[in-house]
């Protein structure tokens, strides 16, 4: 999940139960965008140290690998920086940006370390701690530090979701229909729609994210055929659109 997407479009859809009706495009205010694409960058570059860190996690001979939460969002820091030009640990910290990337950096850590004993065991091969996974789990620790003030959710296209906690609700399903999937959709331009879905008044910004040759091993072909997590194979080709990041802020 390397490809990461350049571009968004400050064009919003407000989706009510039944509809997706185009809205103002100025509507989605700069700092919220900006906090999104943060966000969206830093679970991105955390997750590349995953998979990047894939073969010696998986390796049965090595007892302790090293791998701290403090070395991944070491890694992630240098990947983050190298991938916007921007050190999020430098500057203005009193900003609602600097302190979502803040409580996301502490989830990342978090994820890491609270699966030390799983990433350390001798003599077995697959964890099961793969990117996807880890997305999850540092999701999930920096959603009980954001509240109701942002969200971060990975999800994808009904048909290839394997964990129901990654479904699409209605509106990601509809923006996903309808214009990620749309032949004429921009390749890596996020979406703004209306994220009222919570107790707070929102935005949500979609991020789409296609899959490479690197996740064939389970995404791939023969459709149908068990991958190494045992889950069935998506019959899905590099290039295609894998998943979705989802992320709130509450305006
Ligand atoms: C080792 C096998 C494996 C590889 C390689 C892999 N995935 Fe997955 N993927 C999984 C599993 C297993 C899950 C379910 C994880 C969970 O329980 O949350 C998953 C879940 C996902 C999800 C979340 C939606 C869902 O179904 O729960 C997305 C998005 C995703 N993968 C995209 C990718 C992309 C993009 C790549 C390549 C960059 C990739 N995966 C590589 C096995 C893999």
């Amino acid at each position: 999940m390397s490809t990461l997407p350049r571009r968004w479009i400050a064009r919003a859809i407000l989706c009510g139960a039944l509809a997706c009706a185009p809205a103002r495009a100025d509507t989605v205010p700069p700092d919220i965008l900006s906090s999104a694409r943060a966000l969206a960058d830093m679970i991105q570059a955390a997750r590349a140290v995953i998979s990047e860190s894939q073969t010696l996690i998986n390796d049965p001979s090595i007892g302790d690998k090293g791998l701290t939460g403090q070395v991944v969002l070491a890694r992630t820091l240098a990947g983050y920086k190298a991938a916007t030009g921007r050190d999020p640990v430098a500057g203005d910290q009193t900003t609602r940006e600097a302190r979502l990337l803040k409580w996301q950096m502490e989830a990342i850590v978090e994820a890491v370390d609270s699966h030390q004993a799983t990433i350390n065991v001798r003599g077995t091969g697959f964890k099961a701690f793969i990117p996807a996974a880890f997305t999850r789990l540092v999701n999930e620790a920096f959603a009980r530090r954001a509240g109701t003030e942002a969200h971060v959710k990975q999800t994808a296209p009904r048909p290839l979701i394997r964990n129901r906690k990654a479904l699409p609700d209605a509106a990601e399903s509809a923006a996903i229909a309808e214009h990620f999937l749309s032949p004429t959709w921009p390749k890596g331009q996020a979406l703004a729609i209306d994220g009222a879905n919570g107790p707070r008044p929102a935005f949500r910004i979609l991020f789409p994210e296609y899959y490479s040759e690197s996740c064939m091993s389970c995404h791939g072909l023969p459709k149908g055929s068990i991958d190494i997590t045992g889950y069935p194979r998506e019959g899905a080709k590099a290039g295609d659109l894998g998943g979705v990041l989802s992320i709130t802020i509450a305006r």
